[in-house]
């Protein structure tokens, strides 16, 4: 919930058009918030009260002074950091401090989510042990997954009709589970590259106005916050699927069976050191209106 001291505001009126809902208006001897139950709980107006007048139960403690400008890095600077992030795939046989693995989640959380709605939800695996449980389980499920969508493909082969698109992208992946499959029973980790810890992120979607971007945003920071901790991370694609057809896994990984599994990528120290930037294609762009 949303206060105002009336003691501590001054009237300046600085609150009132930031106001993504436009609920603050000015009353006799403060700002006042006409329709709460449109609020966001953004914090934009308390972020911005010269005197601190708004009160925010449950989180007024986080509304620390922002760093100064000087602390931005500069575009270069950042623009070269954001082109250094690769996907590890060769991680150091070493734990991830719990320390770092929380920092993670506090990018995560800290991320923009549409309507601010703040949905998304967090497993960690850490350690081989329980790391291996998951592979076995999710491994096993992509094997049988494969299985079934051969089968599609072979039907579809037989009668000779083109496969419908969703089917025509995936029809390269039965002989690519059936490898890792066989490289795990050899003691060889294909799906999580014997990485020492895992982030999975889910949500009720229904919690959320833009689930799936708001989940993308969220790992987006978390995996270059890693970067900056000296962590390498991987997406791993192939491990959602398996959740979200895998009762078990779900279960294991304590993912009510409700919430939908939107991201998940490995954590751990890099065994390696890229030495140059990648090649990207060319942006397809479209350029509407005036520019300078
Ligand atoms: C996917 C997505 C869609 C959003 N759509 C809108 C929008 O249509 N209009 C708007 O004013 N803000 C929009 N926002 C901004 C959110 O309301 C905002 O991120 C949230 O209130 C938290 O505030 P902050 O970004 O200042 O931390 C969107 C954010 C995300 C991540
Ligand atoms: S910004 Fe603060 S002091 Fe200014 S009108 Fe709003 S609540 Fe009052
Ligand atoms: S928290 Fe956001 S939506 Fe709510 S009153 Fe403040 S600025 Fe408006």
């Amino acid at each position: 919930m949303i206060t105002i001291d009336e003691q501590k505001c001054t009237l300046c009126g600085e609150c009132i058009p930031i106001c993504v809902r436009r609920i603050l208006q000015k009353g006799e001897t403060s700002v006042e918030i006409i329709d709460p139950a449109m609020c966001l709980y953004c914090g934009h107006c308390k972020a911005i009260c010269p005197a601190d007048a708004f009160q925010f139960s449950g989180g007024n403690d986080q509304f620390l002074p922002v760093p100064s400008k000087k602390e931005i890095p500069s575009p270069a600077v950042f623009f070269r950091f954001l082109r250094r992030r690769r996907s590890l795939r060769l991680y150091q046989d070493r734990l991830v401090e719990k320390t770092k693995l929380k920092m993670l989640l506090e990018a995560g959380r800290y991320a923009p989510t549409g309507s601010n709605r703040q949905a998304c939800e967090y497993v960690v695996v850490s350690g081989r042990k329980a790391l291996d449980e998951v592979c076995t389980l999710a491994i096993r499920n992509l094997q049988k997954q494969g299985k079934e969508l051969q089968k599609v493909i072979d039907e579809y082969t037989r009668k000779k009709t083109p496969l419908p698109e969703e089917w025509a992208s995936r029809q390269t992946l039965p002989p690519v589970w059936e490898r890792i499959a066989g490289k795990w029973q050899e003691g060889v980790d294909q799906l999580l590259h014997h990485a020492p810890a895992l982030i999975i992120i889910h949500m009720k979607k229904s919690i959320a106005t833009t689930p799936e971007i708001d989940a993308a945003i969220a790992s987006t920071q978390m995996v270059l916050l890693a970067e900056t901790l000296g962590l390498g991370t991987c997406y791993i694609g192939f491990l959602i699927w398996a959740i979200e057809d895998s009762g078990e896994l779900k279960k294991t990984l304590g993912i009510p069976p409700e919430n939908k599994t939107l991201v998940a990528f490995t954590v751990g120290y890099p065994k390696v050191e890229f030495l140059r930037f990648v090649a990207r294609n060319p942006a397809k762009d479209n350029w509407v209106g005036e520019f300078n």
